[in-house]
């Protein structure tokens, strides 16, 4: 997703601004731009990726910078923020709904325009309001706008001044050795900003005379707490040149075991009385999150006898009839920045549920608007594919499982105490590398691949389906085993892969059959298991034997060899895993 940053400082910022792009890449973009306030705006925006930009320097101290993930406007030069008009530069991160009409108001009044995009009617607009008040344009333009925002403006007649706005966008400010910052994101001002604060929707940030000032809506001064930037959100480092995917799937061990500690320090008196009154949840996800919250679901019916209604959070937010009151809504995000997971959560709240929010960021905005937070430690995760997020997600999501178990039943699930060896379970997961090595070699020239499974497994079939799908870009389905003949099979044929994930005793010879319906339409049969009797029996052609652990935590582990396998066969087709076609890692806008 688009990313923006500002800096004002007493050295040239251009490098600055540069490093800060860097920094933001792992959001996902197809452009970028610079522009540097110095004895005259100057401005270089390009196509493709932000070393484009590294020829470029102007001198100057005020600066904002983009990249920009293409909504209204094919990626292009032209299309590149910062877009510019009588003097002003602006950089923007959302959609303006109502574009359209304000673009052919602004062309009735001769306007021309030099871009596709719906961000260009913002810098226009605060050309036209401007009567001397820097400020006060920026707050009559955006007063115009329907739709998402966050914006970062400077101005010819402004050295050493920054305007920045947000609704619904996020929008951070900073202050670090290196000058004041606005950012959208705080893992991206890591090691150049000490302390941050947060703008709100409908709030201005104005840096002028060395001070970050904060206005609300009628431009009324605002008190706010800058707070020191949390150890754990600087970004991975990367050793060699390797990629950020690589490094944190290794790193799901020991972000497991950091999860686990913070979950074990965690109150949940706050939320009892309402877990014990439960008699329906939702959980509500996008991406990735989402099939946490689909074993969630699995895990809160089987085990507690609570029926759970999963819903990716863009449906829900147009299908929220039955959510009232009584209800607990659980939402799930890494970031706690994705635009269709903050409104489902907000209108949960305005229909009187009680939410949960699980999120990697304890400082996000959907912790923020959320009745109850569990943070997972995962630690900042830069590739635009989650993995290790997912892992810590199921650790929250099954121990929040388990204290509604708890609450209902006064007796935690057997599995509780075995939530400790999920991370020397997850080292052992690894231990499938080589054969998935060998597995990504042999399907590397792969067209589609079904994933399987029944149950819970079936979960994990969908993410394992999903990571090869958006990095390795193959066509990927995750499928109910026992769905396949129902339809899907009709596609198998010589040699068509087929990944089947079995790790429940009770599903196996059901699994099993699936795979021997494929096999004998001449299908490629891949399965994994922990029970070594089922790879024994099993018609399929290559297997993967998984680390034992008690059924429920299983796809904790299990999906380890399946993020592994998208990762080499991403690279076996000559793909950056961590840059992946088409996707942003924080989707800010509806
Ligand atoms: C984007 C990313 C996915 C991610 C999803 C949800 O679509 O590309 O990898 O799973 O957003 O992100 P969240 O931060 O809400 O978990």
């Amino acid at each position: 997703m688009c990313g923006i940053i500002g800096c004002v400082s007493d050295k040239d910022c251009c490098g600055a601004l540069y490093d800060g792009l860097k920094r933001l890449e792992y959001r996902g973009y197809d452009s970028a731009g610079i522009a540097v306030l110095g004895k005259t705006l100057s401005v270089c925006k390009k196509k493709g990726g932000v070393s484009n930009l590294s020829g470029f320097y102007a001198a100057g101290g005020t600066g904002i910078g983009h990249t920009r993930w293409a909504t209204h406007g094919a990626p292009s030069d032209a299309n590149a923020h910062p877009h510019t008009s009588g003097g002003f530069a602006l950089v923007h991160n959302g959609i303006v709904e109502n574009y359209a009409a304000l673009k052919e108001e602004l062309e009735g009044e001769g306007e021309v325009f030099s871009s596709e995009t719906d961000s260009e009617v913002i810098v226009k607009l605060i050309a036209r309001y401007f009567e001397g008040d820097f400020l006060g344009a920026v707050a009559r333009a955006v007063g115009r706008l329907e739709g998402s925002y966050a914006i970062a403006v400077i101005c010819e007649k402004f050295p050493g001044e920054l305007v920045a706005a947000k609704k619904k966008s996020p929008l951070v400010a900073g202050e670090g050795r290196g000058g004041l910052f606005v950012c959208s994101d705080i893992p991206a001002l890591s090691g150049i900003a000490d302390y941050i604060a947060k703008a709100e929707d409908g709030e201005f940030v104005h840096i002028a005379k060395g001070e970050i000032n904060f206005y609300d809506r009628a431009l009324r001064p605002l008190s706010k707490t800058f707070f020191r930037t949390q150890e754990e959100l600087r970004g991975a480092a990367v050793a060699g040149g390797g990629y950020f995917m690589r490094a944190e799937i290794a790193e799901i061990p020991r972000a497991l075991s950091d999860t686990l500690s913070s979950l074990e320090d965690k109150d949940f008196a706050p939320c009892a009385r309402i877990l014990r009154g439960a008699k329906r949840m939702f959980a509500v996800a996008c991406g990735t999150a989402y099939h946490s919250a689909l074993v969630f679901r699995d895990t809160v019916e089987r085990e507690a006898g609570i029926p759970v209604v999963c819903h990716t959070a863009g449906e829900f937010r147009y299908r929220p009839a039955l959510v009232g009151p009584q209800d607990v809504v659980v939402a799930v995000s890494q970031s706690g920045e994705t635009a269709d997971t903050l409104e489902a959560a907000y209108l949960a709240r305005s229909r009187g549920a009680f939410v949960i929010a699980v999120t990697n960021i304890g400082s996000s905005t959907l912790a923020a608007a959320a009745d109850f937070t569990l943070v997972m430690r995962a630690g900042a995760e830069i590739a635009v594919a989650a993995t290790k997020s997912y892992n810590c997600q199921l650790l929250c999501l099954l121990y929040l499982a388990a204290q509604l178990v708890f609450f209902k039943k006064d007796r935690f699930p057997d599995w509780f105490s075995a939530l400790s060896s999920l991370a020397e379970g997850a080292s052992a997961a690894m231990d499938c590398f080589s054969e998935t090595d060998r597995l990504a070699d042999c399907l590397k020239k792969a067209r589609a691949i079904y994933y399987l499974g029944r149950g819970t497994d079936l979960c994990t079939a969908r993410e394992g389906a999903l990571k090869v799908k958006e990095i390795a870009c193959v066509f990927a389905e995750g499928y109910p085993a026992g769905e396949l003949k129902h339809g899907s099979l009709a596609l198998v044929e010589e040699g068509f892969p087929v990944i089947c994930v079995s790790t429940q005793k009770n599903l196996l010879k059901k699994s099993e059959n699936a795979l021997a319906e494929v096999r004998s339409r001449g299908g490629f049969c891949v399965l994994f298991s922990q029970y070594r009797e089922a790879l024994a029996d099993s018609c399929a052609q290559f297997s993967c034997l998984l680390p034992i652990l008690p059924e429920p935590l299983m796809p904790v582990v299990s999906v380890i060899p399946l993020q592994y396998f998208a990762y080499k066969m991403c690279i076996e087709r000559g793909l950056d895993p961590d840059k992946p076609r088409n996707l942003a890692k924080s989707v800010t806008v509806e």
